[in-house]
């Protein structure tokens, strides 16, 4: 039955790891004089790969099912978790594929794997812990984690519900809302539902400090009040959709305050996007207040409804003051000869996976460079300039290629690539990773489809 599906990426499994017997200089000289140069291309045998991996991680046998794991890294950093932030963004992976894919054997393990997290979701948020729904992160088992960590993380319950709403809308669309009334969104019976759940609790505790993605600041934080506001809109509407009107209005009334909060973040003196505004607690060696949790806002909180979009020009600054800042700061990025810049979390990163000695780019930020300039290709084509749309499009490319040029032959991408040499490094096959190679490329299909 996984037949059809699955062979098709074993086919790209067999071929990277046939690739994998020369040396890694080797294979980039390979692959630079292959046909296969464009980046369209790489990114759809990446992202072919990327959904074998994303599904491997997905209930692996020793978990509760629907466990969505960062990675299968155990030791020196432990990554076997469901970190509540990785597994929705994985999971909106797995719901594009869903949509994409046509083959009914295909469809139904997308389904199962989706029907588990929810299950797994539903379970979590009921498992006491430390902070309540804001917990970053769960054993695999789906109980809890109680030792030190920066929580609460309040980006999750966002993500979580933005995720479970994309699942619920398909629901819809293949009737069965009665389910969705039963066990995803109930407002008459004492049982909430998981999406109501998380949407409540946004409502209520948006404004409060939380720690950032990369669960190291505690304050406010552009990222978390982007997908917020998502979380909002979209609640809002799916409350709309199922007669719940009154919860409609007090999310929707939410949504305007988030963005009201968000403007706060242009720092004009500066000429970006902050990514924190009120820090009580946490790192304080962050000073540029520069950081790609600004780009990763915009892409995980997009809506394509006017609201910052990609073209904006505030955006348009921050994205370049981003690649000027670690352009300057990892070495890697001084050899003219390899495109793009490699692109990190923020300049002052010393996150090295088991060390503090210093941060490298990491593949998900220089894809999300990648996203950004293809959504912002499409603003303009929507606009009809075409040749700022074709510039953008080749901007795009540059991060794609750059990503691509330090990959292994076998595809597999860690979380981190050296400052220094390029390579891969720190954790193994970050399950995060594939998930933005998914969303890049979907990104990329959209904007070539509207030239
Ligand atoms: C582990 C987190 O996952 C990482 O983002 C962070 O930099 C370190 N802990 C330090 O807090
Ligand atoms: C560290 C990252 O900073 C954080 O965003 C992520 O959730 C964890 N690693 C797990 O991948």
């Amino acid at each position: 039955m996984k037949k059809i599906f699955l062979v098709q990426s074993l086919f790209i499994a067999i071929l990277f790891s046939f690739q994998a017997e020369a040396s890694p200089s080797n294979v980039r000289h390979n692959l630079r004089n292959s046909n296969l140069t464009s980046s369209s291309l790489w990114l759809e045998e990446e992202a072919n790969l990327s959904i074998s991996r994303i599904l491997n991680n997905i209930s692996p046998s020793d978990a509760r099912p629907g466990a969505v794991i960062a990675a299968q890294t155990r030791h020196e950093p432990n990554y076997y978790y469901h970190w509540v932030r990785d597994a929705a963004l994985t999971m909106e992976a797995v719901i594009s594929e869903y949509r994409t894919r046509t083959d009914a054997n295909d469809r139904n393990i997308l389904r199962q794997k989706l029907m588990e997290y929810l299950n797994f979701s539903e379970h979590i948020q009921n498992v006491s812990t430390l902070t309540g729904l804001g917990e970053p992160k769960f054993n695999v088992d789906g109980s809890a984690f109680n030792g030190p960590w920066g929580r609460p993380q309040n980006d999750g319950p966002a993500l979580r519900a933005v995720s479970l709403i994309h699942w619920a809308q398909i629901l819809i669309d293949e009737g069965q809302t009665d389910f969705i009334r039963d066990r995803l969104f109930d407002h008459k019976k004492s049982q909430v539902g998981v999406i109501k759940k998380d949407l409540d609790y946004v409502a209520v505790h948006w404004r409060e400090p939380s720690f950032d993605l990369w669960e190291e600041v505690q304050g406010d934080h552009f990222y978390t009040r982007m997908v917020q506001r998502r979380a909002m809109v979209e609640g809002a509407q799916l409350a709309l959709a199922l007669g719940d009107s009154k919860s409609a209005r007090i999310y929707s009334r939410q949504a305007i305050e988030i963005e009201q909060d968000l403007v706060n973040f242009w720092d004009p003196s500066r000429g970006y996007f902050i990514a924190t505004r009120n820090q009580v607690a946490g790192l304080n060696y962050k000073h540029s207040q520069l950081d790609t949790a600004i780009i990763l806002g915009l892409l995980h909180g997009s809506l394509n409804d006017g609201f910052l979009p990609f073209s904006d020009q505030k955006v348009q600054s921050t994205l370049d003051h981003l690649a000027r800042a670690f352009t300057q700061v990892y070495k890697i990025n001084h050899r003219s000869e390899i495109p793009g810049v490699a692109i990190g979390r923020y300049p002052e990163d010393q996150y090295g996976g088991n060390h503090f000695n210093g941060g490298n780019p990491w593949p998900l930020c220089t894809l999300a460079l990648a996203e950004a300039y293809y959504r912002m290709g499409f603003d303009f084509s929507v606009r009809g300039r075409r040749l700022d749309s074709k510039s953008l499009l080749e901007t795009g490319d540059q991060f794609v290629e750059r990503v691509r040029y330090h990959a292994p032959a076998n595809g597999l991408l860690n979380e981190q690539m050296d400052r220094n040499t390029g390579y891969m490094t720190s954790v193994e096959d970050l399950t995060w990773n594939y998930a933005a190679i998914i969303s890049t490329l979907s990104a990329r299909r959209t904007m070539i489809f509207r030239k």
